[in-house]
């Protein structure tokens, strides 16, 4: 079994993975309610959050996996990218337990684990695949050939897609993260209602969500606060989003000529994005919830697929903010 660990932003998470890509135990500890009154994650608080209850949750995978620290082969965490002084919390971990027993290490990339993670469980996709993954943090589209490697075909100049949910959210009011709740309030309200943009800059396949925050502001500010329906507002502002992520996603497949495509990330549990994905044609894997948000199962399952340090070479590794 390997041993994944996970710190890079606001979750604490442990988790257990065969080799063969079974989950037997993916343990995340939500720091979300510590950050939900500064409206976003505090870097500090997340570090010192990470060092007050990585030893409990990695004891609780152990538990829940049925498997004691003599069961495990190889550790893996995650290198970066993230918030530093978070990703240390979860790298001087992984060494510590890794020397103890002379066990190897592999450090993995974050975004590896999320181009990875719909090939764990039962039904693994297999490549090639074009795979988009759009959370809080980062929104791109890569192409995989080889499950050890990935190719960006493109990804977000500015803004996460996550974060353009977020953004909005807050300035309607709503609680963070803000994703979910414009999906619920979108269910009830008219995507035409409001003309937001859909920003598609380059040749490329790049995004860019900045500007759509800007517009929801002024469509605020210039409309009667009381007549405003703030569920048109959401499933307009949803619609926006949904529509750029769809439409980079059929110029991959086009482009690339592939038949299958994978989601990750929080905002891959949007009910739009997810039944517009699924209509493109394509055979489309999402992951449960669990594996699509930050997860250590993701980074323990992308380990199988890198290169392991041997002790005590890993001892010099270090966490880098930027991969
Ligand atoms: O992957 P994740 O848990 O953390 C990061 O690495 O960022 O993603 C969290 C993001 C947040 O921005 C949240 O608003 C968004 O995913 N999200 C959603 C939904 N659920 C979570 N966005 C749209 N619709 C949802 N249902
Ligand atoms: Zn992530």
């Amino acid at each position: 079994m390997i041993l994944g660990i996970e710190t890079s932003c606001d979750d604490t998470c442990a988790a257990l993975v065969t080799t063969d890509g079974a989950v037997r135990a993916n343990v995340i500890a939500s720091q979300g309610l510590l950050h939900e009154r500064y409206g976003g994650v505090v870097p500090e608080i997340a570090s010192r959050q990470h060092l007050e209850v990585v030893d409990s949750v990695l004891d609780d995978a152990l538990e829940r996996a049925g498997a004691t620290l003599a069961d495990v082969e190889e550790v893996a965490v995650t290198r970066g990218p993230g918030l530093i002084g978070a990703l240390l919390v979860g790298v001087s971990t992984a060494k510590a337990l890794a020397a103890s027993r002379r066990l190897p290490l592999t450090p993995v990339d974050h975004l590896h684990g999320h181009v990875t993670a719909s090939m764990l469980g039962e039904d693994p996709i297999e490549p090639p695949y074009i795979v988009l993954v759009a959370s809080g943090g980062h929104t791109f589209i890569a192409r995989v050939d080889d499950p050890g490697e990935y190719r960006v075909l493109g990804e977000t100049l500015d803004d996460a897609a996550g974060e353009a949910f977020d953004k909005g959210a807050r300035l309607l009011g709503l609680g963070y993260p803000g994703g979910p709740e414009i999906d619920r309030l979108a269910g009830d309200g008219d995507p035409t209602a409001y003309d937001f943009p859909r920003s598609m800059p380059g040749e490329g396949l790049d995004f860019s969500f900045s500007g759509l925050k800007t517009s929801l502001l002024y469509t605020l500010k210039g409309s009667d606060p009381l007549s405003a329906s703030h569920s048109d507002l959401a499933a307009s502002y949803q619609r926006a989003i949904v529509d750029v992520l769809i439409a980079r996603l059929e110029q991959a497949l086009e482009h690339e000529g592939l038949e299958r495509v994978a989601l990750g990330g929080g905002v891959a549990a949007n009910k739009e994005l997810r039944e517009r994905a699924a209509a493109l044609g394509p055979a489309v894997w999402v992951p449960p919830m669990e594996l699509c948000t930050d997860n250590a199962a993701m980074i323990a399952g992308a380990a199988r697929f890198g290169k392991p340090l041997q002790y005590p070479d890993y001892l010099a590794l270090d966490a880098a903010a930027r991969l």
